[in-house]
């Protein structure tokens, strides 16, 4: 019952807040820049990576690289380990509990959408711990053969190189995922009161794409 009403109150805040979330002007002046400082905010771009000879070592340089992404909370909460998505920089197990369900949209009642409406919600007049609902059109968990909690960067690169644990997809498949797909691009504006994860959307697919054209090697851990 507590839930139910708890739900209520989401659902209101939802209709009356505004739409859209933008990046704010400081982390797009930082995203112009294109820096190479390892400040958890750029990316080095894929070609700084061709004074690698060996092109093996380039490839899992590259991934490394790219793992900056894969491997921040923005990514990893929704390709979690359990039937339970996580939340936050902490990545603490999603609250109020929300379940996998059919196809990773949540059980009947209790669907994703439920709260995450098509963009980024801000939340006004509320505690300081949430500014925003994260929000895309397509809005699910990540099935639980692609899940990344738990593993280590090498035991996920071996994954999305396997096509019984990534959807099917081809390597060429993955870059496009990578470069282009919508709710990998949440990861960029992930709404307010959430880091985004480091660089572009265009500079990361550039990074996967250099990594699978120079053979895509996976580190070794
Ligand atoms: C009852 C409302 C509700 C439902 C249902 C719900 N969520 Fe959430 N979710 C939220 C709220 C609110 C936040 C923001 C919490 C915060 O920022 O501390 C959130 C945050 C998240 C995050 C964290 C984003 C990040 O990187 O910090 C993920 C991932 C997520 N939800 C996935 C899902 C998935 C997948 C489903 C369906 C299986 C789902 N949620 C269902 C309310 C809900
Ligand atoms: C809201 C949940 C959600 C978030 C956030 C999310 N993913 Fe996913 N991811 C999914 C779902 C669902 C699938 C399976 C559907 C598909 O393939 O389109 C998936 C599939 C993938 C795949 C293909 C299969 C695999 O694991 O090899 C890759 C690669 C991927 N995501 C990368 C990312 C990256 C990089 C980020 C962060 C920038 C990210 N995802 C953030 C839900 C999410």
């Amino acid at each position: 019952m507590k839930l139910k009403l708890a739900f209520t109150g989401l659902a209101a805040i939802c209709l009356f807040v505004g739409a859209g979330m933008a990046l704010s002007p400081a982390s797009i002046a930082q995203n112009a820049q294109g820096g190479t400082k390892p400040d958890g905010k750029t990316l080095k771009p894929a070609a700084s990576f061709q004074s690698i000879t060996n092109q093996q070592q380039r490839s899992v340089a590259l991934f490394q690289e790219a793992g900056k992404v894969i491997q921040h909370p923005r990514c990893v909460n929704c390709h979690p380990a359990t039937d339970r998505p996580l939340q936050g920089a902490t990545m603490h197990p999603h609250q109020p509990p929300v379940f996998r369900g059919d196809g990773g949209m949540g059980m009947p009642g209790m669907q994703c959408t439920t709260c995450h409406s098509p963009q980024n919600t801000p939340v006004v007049g509320q505690a300081d711990t949430i500014k925003s609902i994260p929000g895309n059109p397509a809005w699910h968990l990540a099935p639980i053969e692609m899940a990344w909690v738990g593993k280590s960067l090498g035991q996920i690169c071996q994954q999305i190189k396997d096509p019984a644990r990534n959807g099917g997809k081809s390597m060429d498949q993955i870059v496009e995922h990578m470069a282009h797909d919508e709710l990998v691009g949440w990861g960029w504006d992930p709404g307010a009161g959430r880091e985004p994860v480091p660089g572009t959307q265009a500079e990361f697919g550039e990074l996967i794409k250099a990594w699978v054209d120079t053979g895509a090697a996976c580190p070794a851990s």
